[in-house]
Parts: structure tokens; C-alpha cells; sequence
């Protein structure tokens, strides 16, 4: 495809009409009453549709609609809710182009990280069919004679998501497919910033819901203002687990207010991640991988490249093939939905502001920038939001170095000695989510993931920080918030541990031998 798509084709095709109601039990749209909110394109800056948000009443109905499709979906086999979401993966593939088309016109992202966006949905979706008959417990010996001792998981209740708009519909189904499986229902809260997709997604799955019989209250979505969404979702006790992907700040309030009321948290905050490039690097494979992790989803990913570490004797010439690969980007910056751009516009002006900031900041602070930083304008460029990726010299404990900023504007970070200096440097920041090293040299690689190695919830060898894969338990430490989603065993997070010691004898022992006789 390439500029020859038509949007507002696209956008029939996915249902979406100019005003949409925002609020769905599965099937059931709710014809709300709330504000009306618009969703403007980061591409050429028009109104792509308006979306009807929530009232409270909305909200309350949709939260006892879930409670009561709980109490029969958590009976529902795991294998038969897993059918349920091997046929939203196959909806999913029908509608990845137009799907991949919307994420990129109402986020920014280029086209085929669009298309990437909604493959791994599909993933996941068939990871968890996979593990539908997998989410084993445990039997343990127990110390007592005829005694069985085991421990099962089962079904939480009502999972809250809250996602953010980088990737506006993955983290979804990230959690959903996962959660569904688990025996949950989930209660989604999309970004405000793209509330379009995640209408079009419920689209989507809505043919599988009918066709399946599947209750009213398991896939909910509400698109809703603070007043709805904000506190009084993160306070409500029948949400029993609150997966929240965003800001630390944010991340740091939501974590707080549902932990007030001992509920749990899936927390995937900012990343502030690095790259060791060492003298024993293949460079070449260093840089493109560097390059894809600096100035891809234009920097608005949480595992983009803010950092590279580079030792002094390959510090100049790594430098100069950056900004010689930056010149190339630069010639293909451009409408995300044209084949050719490499890199798209920024979400919106409030991160084209944090983009300047960090430029201005790095230089007041003592850096120098090495490359780019211009807003683009002239024709194509009217929204104000293209920016050239920028690249800066910097040291480590700059404090515009410490903090995350949501756009593409990476800092060469120069070490000197050994790989525990870069190691050291690599984790002296607060966020914790992604970190590569490229070496070809073993001791280093080892020493990077080992336990003296990279406090990262993601560490990489010769591969860069950005792009995992969902088979992996995906988060991060420190103040990436310590969540995890996606592959491995995250699936335990989304359901309730229990202990069960069954005595099938016929007397009464006790554990450590306690006796306790009334005789
Ligand atoms: C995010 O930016 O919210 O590793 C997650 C990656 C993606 C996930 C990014 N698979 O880049």
C-alpha cells in the first residue's frame, strides 16, 4: 500500500462513522450522553472523527454488566475462552491493513509499524491459546500422611487497562488476550489521545462475540473524561487488577491510589534505555539496530534508544556513522502512510514542546548537539509536528539525561576501561525497562546480563532495545514500575493463587505436629 490508501474507506471499513458512541459491553453500544471528544490526525492535522465519552451512569452500568459476566465466564473452560480469542486473532489478520492504516493515521507510527502494531496483537492472541491449557499450579509434598497439598490459579475478576497512545491498540490485546484467557473480564480505558483505534478494535471483535454466545461485560470498553476514568475507576474496589501502561508520573499516582485499596498493579512506566557499543562491537550491526531503536515510532516508544554508551576507541567514528545514517533518515521524514518514510510525525505539539525542551536542556547543561533538532515545515509539514531526530553529546548525570523524553533525541554517552564502567553508567539512571550491549566478545556479553549486569527488565546482546518479541515477559525495574505482560509465565499476574490442603484420611493431624486434644 502506500499513499493511494483512502482513509476515509479505511475508516468505513472498520465502522466508524463521524460521531461514535464510545462506551460497549461487547456487543452493546451505549448511546452516552457524556462530552463529545475529537480525534485530530498527527499526519495532516484533520478531524478524523468525534467520539461520545461516558457518564457515570454509563460507567456503573458497565461495571455490573462485567461483574455478572464474570461469575459465568470464570466457569467457562480455559480452552473454550481461548477459542473465543484464537477467533478475534483471525478477525484481527482480516482487518490488519485497515487496522495498521488507522493505528498510523491516529498515532503517527509508519505504516508497517502499524501493521507490526496489529501482528502482535495476533501474537499474543495465539500465545494464549497456546497457554489456555498450560496455566498449571503445583502438587507439593505434603508432611502429613494422606494428605494432598496443591496450589491452583484462578480467575481474578474484573482486569481495568489502561493504555497509552504509542502503541493504542497492542497493549490491549496484550492484556485482553491474556486476561480473557485467565477467566477475567476486562474493563479497557484507552488513551484519550487515540480513542479511534480502540473503537475499531471493539469493532472488530464484536462478530466473534456474537458468533460465540460470549456475555455481555467480558471485552468492555469506556472512552471517558477524569471525571469518569480517572480516580474513580483507579478507586473502585471491583477493579482487581490495574494494568496500567504510561508515564512513572502518571504511573506513580495510579500505583499509589489503587494500592490504597490493596488492589493490584501491572505497571509499565517510562524506560530510559541504552546501548553499550563496545571496541569488540561488529559496528555496522550496532549501528542499524541503533538507528531502528533511536529514531523509530519517532522515539515514542517506551523501549526506544535514549542512551548509547560508547567506548573512547570507537567513540568518533561510531559517531560519524550516525550522523551520516541520520542525513539518510532525514531525506525520508514524511507522511507515515507513504512507503518510503522512515519516520512520521510526533503524536502531537505537547511532544514536539518536550523535544525542544530537551535540546535546549542538554546544551544548558554542557552538551553538544552533534545532529538535527529542526521542526520541519513547508508543505507537508503544516501540523507543525515533524521533527528532524536529533543527536546530542551528553554525560549520564545531565539531568535532562535522567529523565525520559518521549521523542526522538538520543544522547552519546562516551566511557572509558572496562564494560563494568559502561555496565555502571547503564544502570545509573532511575528507569529500569531496556538495555543492549553489541559485542562480539563473550566475558563482556556475560557480564552485561549477568547479576553484576544490567538492572534492566530487558537486557540484549547484539540486539537493540526496542522490538521485543511477545513471548517474553515483557517490563521493566526501578521506576519502570517492576510490571510484566506478555509472554513467559506473566499470565500468572491476571489470576488468584490459592493453597489447598485436602486430607483424605481419617484422622486430624495437625501441621508441625501441634496437638490440640479436648480429651
Ligand atoms: C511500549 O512502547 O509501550 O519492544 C512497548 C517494543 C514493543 C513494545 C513497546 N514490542 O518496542
Amino acid at each position: 500500500m502506500s499513499k493511494t490508501i483512502n482513509i476515509q474507506d479505511v475508516l468505513k471499513r472498520l465502522g466508524l462513522k463521524e460521531i461514535n458512541e464510545g462506551v460497549s459491553t461487547g456487543t452493546v453500544w451505549y448511546d452516552t450522553e457524556g462530552k463529545i471528544n475529537k480525534s485530530y490526525s498527527p499526519v495532516d492535522g484533520s478531524l478524523i472523527a468525534s467520539v461520545k465519552t461516558a457518564t457515570m451512569d454509563d460507567y456503573e452500568k458497565v461495571m455490573q454488566t462485567a461483574q455478572k459476566a464474570f461469575e459465568e465466564w470464570r466457569m467457562t473452560p480455559a480452552p473454550v475462552r481461548a477459542e473465543v480469542v484464537r477467533q478475534i486473532g483471525n478477525a484481527l489478520r482480516d482487518a490488519k491493513e485497515d487496522l495498521g492504516a488507522l493505528v498510523t493515521y491516529e498515532m503517527g507510527k509508519i505504516y508497517v509499524e502499524g501493521l507490526g502494531e496489529v501482528q502482535e496483537m495476533i501474537d499474543i492472541c495465539d500465545f494464549a491459546v497456546g497457554q489456555a491449557r498450560t496455566m498449571n499450579g503445583f502438587n507439593l509434598q505434603s508432611e502429613r500422611p494422606m494428605h494432598r497439598l496443591m496450589e491452583q490459579y484462578q480467575p481474578l475478576g474484573i482486569v481495568g487497562i489502561i493504555s497509552s497512545f504509542n502503541f493504542p491498540v497492542a497493549v490491549w490485546m496484550w492484556n485482553t488476550a491474556l486476561a480473557i484467557t485467565a477467566g477475567d473480564v476486562v474493563v479497557w480505558k484507552p488513551s484519550s489521545k487515540t480513542p479511534l483505534t480502540a473503537i475499531a478494535s471493539h469493532k472488530i471483535i464484536e462478530k466473534v462475540l456474537k458468533e460465540n454466545n460470549v456475555p455481555e461485560g467480558v471485552f468492555n470498553l469506556i472512552i471517558g473524561r477524569s471525571s469518569v476514568m480517572g480516580d474513580n475507576f483507579l478507586d473502585d474496589k471491583r477493579v482487581r487488577l490495574m494494568s496500567m501502561t504510561g508515564s512513572t508520573a502518571v504511573g506513580k499516582r495510579v500505583g499509589e491510589r489503587v494500592g490504597k485499596r490493596l488492589g493490584k498493579t501491572i505497571l509499565e512506566l517510562g524506560g530510559n534505555n541504552a546501548v553499550i557499543v563496545t571496541p569488540k562491537a561488529n559496528l555496522n550491526m550496532a549501528l542499524m539496530s541503533t538507528v531502528f531503536g533511536t529514531v523509530g515510532t519517532a522515539g515514542q516508544r517506551c523501549t526506544s534508544t535514549r542512551r548509547i554508551i560508547l567506548h573512547e576507541d570507537i567513540y568518533d567514528e561510531f559517531k560519524e556513522k550516525m550522523v551520516n545514517a541520520y542525513k539518510k533518515i532525514k531525506e525520508k521524514i514524511g507522511n507515515p502512510l507513504d512507503p518510503n518514510t522512515l519516520v512520521g510525525p510526533l503524536h502531537d505539539i505537547h511532544a514536539v514542546n518536550q523535544f525542544k525542551y530537551a535540546i535546549e536542556q542538554v546544551q544548558k547543561e554542557g552538551g553538544k548537539m552533534v545532529y538535527g533538532g529542526e521542526i520541519l515545515k513547508g508543505k507537508g509539514f503544516e501540523t507543525g509536528t515533524y521533527v528532524v531526530p536529533a543527536i546530542a553529546e551528553a554525560e549520564n548525570h545531565f539531568e535532562i539525561v535522567q529523565e525520559e523524553t518521549f521523542a526522538p533525541i538520543v544522547y552519546l554517552i562516551k566511557y572509558t576501561g572496562d564494560v563494568e564502567n559502561a555496565i555502571a553508567i547503564n544502570n545509573d539512571v532511575p528507569q529500569g525497562l531496556s538495555s543492549a550491549i553489541f559485542t562480539q566478545d563473550m566475558q563482556e556479553a556475560e557480564k552485561f546480563y549477568s547479576a553484576m549486569g544490567s538492572d534492566c527488565g530487558i537486557a540484549n546482546v547484539n540486539a537493540g532495545t526496542s522490538g521485543a518479541e511477545i513471548g517474553g515477559a515483557f517490563g521493566g525495574e526501578k521506576d519502570t514500575g517492576g510490571g510484566r505482560e506478555s509472554g513467559s509465565d506473566a499470565w500468572k499476574a491476571y489470576m488468584r493463587r490459592q493453597t489447598t490442603t485436602v486430607n483424605f484420611s481419617s484422622d486430624l493431624p495437625l501441621a508441625q505436629g501441634i496437638k490440640f486434644d479436648l480429651d
